[in-house]
């Protein structure tokens, strides 16, 4: 981490919300006016929720628990980055002619979101995790990203990232959004922390939701394929090697994607102090929506 900071990186906003340097807030509204198709699949995210591990879930049962087949190509092309693949009319017609079912991941808020999605075309698998082991991992990432301004020290990052001044804004606004359409038919909302707790149970969901139905000895695969520990070895899915390091926005000399995967590092990271302002100011902002989270 005592890499030179990059401290003037230019950052848009798109209606108001944050977005990191090489999103075009051009490619937000495309999203918005997507032709979505009835299969489409949507992992929809705040930054640093488990976006990576659904790319994974969701590669896997696509390819019904082939692993040599799912590790041919890395998880970003088989999942691609709506907001990366709209801001480019190459990329964009890639992802027009894409064949069906088409997999994508996007840091859209609902409010931002394929209108047509936001309507029940598709389907949208939301997944949150808890704000501060969220902010721990999000922290970390703005040193390795070179679009993201490197934080000063924790304190100054978290004050920015309770303020909604990080890339995508406000981490409650984002969160509260989708809550709100859990019901809905074609979104499946999960938590990162029971996909820790019980891995079989949540993939066993999203097949269902999916209506990808598969083997119980399916379900197998998914589940050792994408753990942790084997994400975080397999060229196909840590990203040391892939699209974000080649275009030059991950610098993998100042810090790891898949990091440490676990439910709690927060605590070696807040103070007391900073621990009781985060709780305080997010039981007042979660309280009314009965959302609620694992922090241990
Ligand atoms: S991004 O950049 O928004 O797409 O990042 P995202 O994938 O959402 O979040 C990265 C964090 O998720 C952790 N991760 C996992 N944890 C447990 N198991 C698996 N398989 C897994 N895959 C990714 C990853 O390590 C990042 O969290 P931290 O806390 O930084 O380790």
């Amino acid at each position: 981490m005592a890499a030179a900071s990059k401290s003037h990186v230019e950052r848009h906003t798109y209606k108001g919300v944050p977005l990191v340097a090489h999103i075009k807030p051009e490619a937000m509204d495309i999203i918005r006016d997507l032709d979505v198709r009835d299969d489409d699949v949507f992992i929809v995210t705040y930054p640093k929720s488990g976006t990576s591990w659904l790319q994974r879930i969701v590669s896997l049962l696509r390819f019904g628990g082939d692993v040599e087949k799912t590790d041919q190509t890395e998880i970003d092309v088989i999942v691609p980055f709506l907001e990366e693949m709209c801001g480019e009319s190459a990329t964009l017609r890639e992802m027009r002619e894409a064949q069906s079912p088409r997999m994508m991941k996007t840091h859209t808020r609902f409010d931002q979101a394929p209108l047509q999605l936001t309507q029940g075309k598709g389907k949208a698998i939301y997944v949150a995790r808890n704000p501060k082991d969220l902010a721990v991992s999000f922290y970390h990432f703005h040193f390795m990203v070179n679009t993201l301004q490197t934080p000063t020290s924790f304190e100054e990052f978290l004050q920015n990232f309770i303020h909604g001044e990080v890339s995508r804004g406000a981490w409650h606004e984002h969160v509260l959004g989708w809550w709100q359409h859990k019901d809905d038919s074609n979104v499946l909302f999960l938590r990162y922390e029971d996909i820790q707790k019980n891995t079989r149970k949540q993939v066993e969901k999203v097949s269902e939701f999916l209506q990808w139905h598969v083997t119980p000895e399916v379900i197998d695969k998914v589940v050792e394929h994408s753990k942790f520990s084997k994400m975080a070895t397999n060229p196909a899915t840590n990203k040391v090697e892939g699209k974000e390091v080649k275009a030059g926005i991950f610098d993998t000399s100042r810090g790891t994607f898949l990091r440490k995967g676990v439910v709690g590092d927060w605590t070696s990271h807040f103070s007391d102090e900073q621990s009781q302002w985060f709780d305080t100011f997010y039981r007042e902002k979660l309280g009314p929506s009965g959302l609620q989270f694992d922090f241990e």
